[in-house]
């Protein structure tokens, strides 16, 4: 492919994406904002947009990041084999849908979920994140909150959360998003995570849960969740509430049952109803997954579930999407099989 330079363009030097980047094809750079007139051939297309990326950081050299950026050929080459199926279309792909309540059993027994016993399916859902899990779950509290003060015929219409103001920016995304107060425990000097003493102090009656974050993305450090059980256990007998507990293991999730399994962070505490991990963290697969686990059925109202049909059978979802890509889904379960439970 010949490459020539056009010269002379400054005046279009910010509306066209390259004058550098031409072929024989390419008689004028292509406009940067709108669509071009006429269409070029696929390898000048290919060598366009490729030429332009070279310009982006290489990701296997980005150490800055806790997201996946390199996985074994096995599972890119399935990354690949899969890249035109839609997730959503359970019916089409019903393999895929498979693989992902796996993943969720698996996930769920990692963190002891009462409903992931041999008998029972567990709960949970793949997302494109922990940011949409997070909202998920988080809207599993809000309602299930709403519900019971409707029931008591109490106000409804002031619910807060309870955080540590090392909360990841998903968590101000959830409470702007879905107007919800986010009260946050102060950090101090030596001390960079949320102080449970403090938390359960700031909760009230219209607290819908109180998130805990189980590696902060500011310093990885673990939050004392065992001890905001406790304290919480206690208050919820003084005042006669329920306030939950949500943990955000976003890093955790995937580091804390085999570094730490004695660590007691997840549903082997009673106030645990739900917990997100980022598979795309360390669980080693590339960026575009995440999970969100509930205890028990119980804890996901049933309003939030849709039941489509249009796709073929009766398929629930629960997510802020429809479609998606299946890659990472697969993906995740390729590592779990690849990896197993040993720890070395
Ligand atoms: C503690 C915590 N929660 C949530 C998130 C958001 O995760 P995701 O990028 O998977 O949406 C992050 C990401 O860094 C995080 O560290």
């Amino acid at each position: 492919m010949v490459l020539s330079v056009v010269q002379g363009r400054e005046e279009e030097s910010s509306s066209v994406v390259s004058s550098v980047f031409a072929s024989r094809y390419v008689q004028d750079p292509p406009p940067r904002y709108k669509m071009p007139e006429k269409s070029i051939p696929k390898e000048a297309a290919y060598q366009i947009v490729h030429d332009e990326l070279l310009l982006d950081g290489i990701p296997r050299l980005n150490l800055a990041t806790f997201v996946t950026t390199w996985m074994e050929p096995e599972c890119n080459k399935l990354m690949a084999e899969a890249i035109n199926k839609n997730y959503v279309d359970m019916d089409e792909y019903p393999v895929t849908t498979e693989l992902q309540n796996r993943c969720v059993n698996i996930i769920a027994k990692l963190f002891n979920a009462p409903s992931a016993d041999q008998t029972k399916q567990a709960v949970g859902v793949g997302t494109v994140g922990s940011s949409e899990a997070i909202m998920l779950a988080g809207l599993a509290f809000k309602k299930k909150w709403q519900n019971k003060r409707k029931a008591q015929k109490k106000p409804f219409d002031k619910p807060n959360i309870v955080t540590g103001a090392n909360v990841q920016v998903c968590w101000e995304k959830f409470a702007r998003y879905f107007e919800v107060e986010l009260k946050e425990v102060k950090l101090r000097e030596g001390y960079y995570v949320m102080d449970p003493v403090k938390a359960v102090e700031m909760v009230d009656e219209n607290t819908i849960c109180v998130a805990a974050i189980l590696g902060s993305t500011f310093n990885g450090e673990f939050e004392d969740v065992k001890l905001l059980n406790t304290l919480l256990t206690q208050k919820n007998k003084r005042t006669g509430w329920d306030t939950p507990i949500h943990v955000d293991a976003a890093s955790g999730g995937f580091v804390a049952p085999f570094l730490y399994p004695e660590l007691e962070w997840d549903f082997r505490l009673p106030l645990v109803k739900s917990i997100n991990v980022s598979g795309h963290k360390y669980g080693l697969v590339y960026a575009g997954v995440g999970w969100a686990i509930w205890r028990s059925k119980e804890e996901l109202p049933d309003e939030l579930i849709f039941h489509i049909n249009y796709l073929g059978g009766d398929e629930p979802t629960f997510t802020l999407n429809f479609s998606k890509g299946s890659s990472q889904v697969i993906a995740q379960y390729y590592q779990f099989l690849r990896m197993g439970f040993e720890v070395n």
